[in-house]
């Protein structure tokens, strides 16, 4: 059974095994992997340093991040910000996943959000924003699966692809 989890040492290795996938489809290039397999502890806590509001970059909210394990093994990551700021209302949202490609199209995407739902719900989150590019087909059914209340499709400045934007209660 998948379970969400904080990022922790104990999947280190599938964890760079997934990283290493996710950057070779351009994704989470802002993640030095090498230099994380070195110091795995420190990129650990930097990680877990983002919740907490003192010690946020500027210009980023508090944000919460999971590791979504299955049988042992990291299969993707979830990210819930606490607050909205302009940019998150709209096109970030308060969620956002990925997971790794050689485990998609086996239902994780939907287990992912609906488990992040949960974990935003007892992190005091009331409402949550989930968004996705108009031309995503498999994010958008993660989002209508797990009950997301479309409100509008928006422009986004410098891309042809609308965001659709959907709401979820959590109280
Ligand atoms: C979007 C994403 C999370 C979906 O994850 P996943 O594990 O493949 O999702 P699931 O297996 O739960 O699939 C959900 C549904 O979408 C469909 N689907 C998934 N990927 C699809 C694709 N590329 N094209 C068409 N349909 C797709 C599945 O067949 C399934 O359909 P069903 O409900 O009719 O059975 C994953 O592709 C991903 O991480 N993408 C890159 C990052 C991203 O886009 N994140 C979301 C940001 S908004």
């Amino acid at each position: 059974m998948s379970f969400l989890t904080e990022p922790s040492s104990c999947y280190k290795e599938s964890f760079l095994e997934g990283l290493h996938e996710f950057q070779k489809e351009g994704r989470l290039l802002q993640y030095d992997a090498q230099r994380i397999a070195e110091n795995f502890e420190q990129f650990l806590q930097k990680e877990l340093a983002q919740r907490n509001p003192g010690r946020t970059m500027p210009g980023r909210v508090p944000q919460v991040d999971f590791w979504l394990i299955d049988n042992h093994e990291y299969i993707g990551l979830l990210s819930v910000r606490l607050v909205l700021n302009d940019f998150l209302l709209r096109i970030g949202g308060n969620i956002g996943y990925q997971i790794r490609p050689s485990r998609r199209r086996r239902g994780y995407g939907k287990e992912i959000l609906r488990l992040g739902l949960q974990k935003a719900r007892e992190l005091g989150v009331p409402r949550a924003l989930v968004t996705c590019d108009e031309n995503n087909i498999g994010s958008k059914k993660v989002i209508e699966y797990n009950g997301g209340k479309f409100e509008n499709a928006i422009d986004v400045v410098g891309s042809p692809v609308k965001k659709l934007r959907y709401w979820i209660d959590l109280c």
